[in-house]
């Protein structure tokens, strides 16, 4: 085995019943979801809380950026939720990071977490011919130069593909979280791009496989996520 991976379903649904439904199927195969602007903007923070409650530890994956202080005040939020891990882009810069940084060591009685903070380097679902830069910085560039700014700002990991995952890893501080969305075993990719199967991920070092429509979209959400650890653990 080269390591465990967590998996974090990814509960992108918009309504509160399909939500709970699903999580209370999946409870048996794993003990992380992710909450995203989707299930969030639909129901409120109330449904952090309502995860929570049956077990679960819950990404709260909104993507933070923004100026420093309004960072700095929504982390804080997060973690009255009780949000267990956050999302910030990494292109938000250093005082934005910081900022959140500092949310998280001054948390006070009303924080319900200490939560880890996640750097995003770019969505799975870009591509080159998407980016705003010369045609000569390439995509894998810009990933790990964001990435080193994340490890030497102090975060506790980044969100990068599993193609990634490797090149990150190294020089990369023990427990360095490599979290990565994107993983399909041969199903449509739909919208994401940089995509690679559950073992390729963690055979290149990444910690929390987020994987989503795979599970969530399948005629059986359980039986899908129990294959995938099934092949995990056939590999590893
Ligand atoms: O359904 P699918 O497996 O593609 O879901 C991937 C999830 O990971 C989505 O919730 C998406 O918001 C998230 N994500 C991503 N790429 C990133 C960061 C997060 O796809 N860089």
């Amino acid at each position: 085995m080269t390591h465990e991976p967590r998996i974090i379903v990814a509960l992108d649904v918009s309504s509160r019943e399909q939500a709970l439904d699903l999580a209370r199927t999946l409870r048996p195969a794993t003990d992380w979801v992710k909450i995203g602007l989707e299930l969030f903007t639909s129901c409120g923070p109330g449904i952090v809380q309502e995860i929570k409650e049956l077990g679960y530890n819950v990404f709260l994956d909104l993507k933070l950026m923004d100026i420093p202080n309004t960072v700095k005040k929504s982390v804080n939020n997060c973690m009255r939720m009780g949000g267990d891990m956050l999302t910030l882009h990494l292109l938000g810069g250093e005082k934005m990071i910081t900022a959140a940084l500092e949310a998280r060591a001054g948390r006070d009685f009303k924080a319900h977490s200490s939560p880890v903070l996640l750097g995003v380097t770019l969505l799975t679902s870009l591509e080159r011919p998407d980016l705003p830069w010369p045609e000569s910085r390439s995509l894998h560039e810009v990933v790990m130069d964001l990435a080193s700014r994340a490890k030497r700002w102090g975060l506790d990991g980044v969100v990068c593909s599993g193609g990634e995952a490797a090149g990150i890893k190294e020089n990369a501080p023990e427990n360095f979280c490599l979290v990565t969305p994107g993983i399909r075993s041969g199903e449509t990719t739909q919208d994401q791009k940089r995509t690679v199967t559950p073992s390729m991920a963690v055979s290149s070092g990444a910690t929390h496989l987020v994987i989503g429509r795979p599970v969530t979209a399948s005629r059986d959400p359980l039986g899908s996520l129990m294959h995938i650890r099934r092949e995990l653990s056939a590999n590893f």
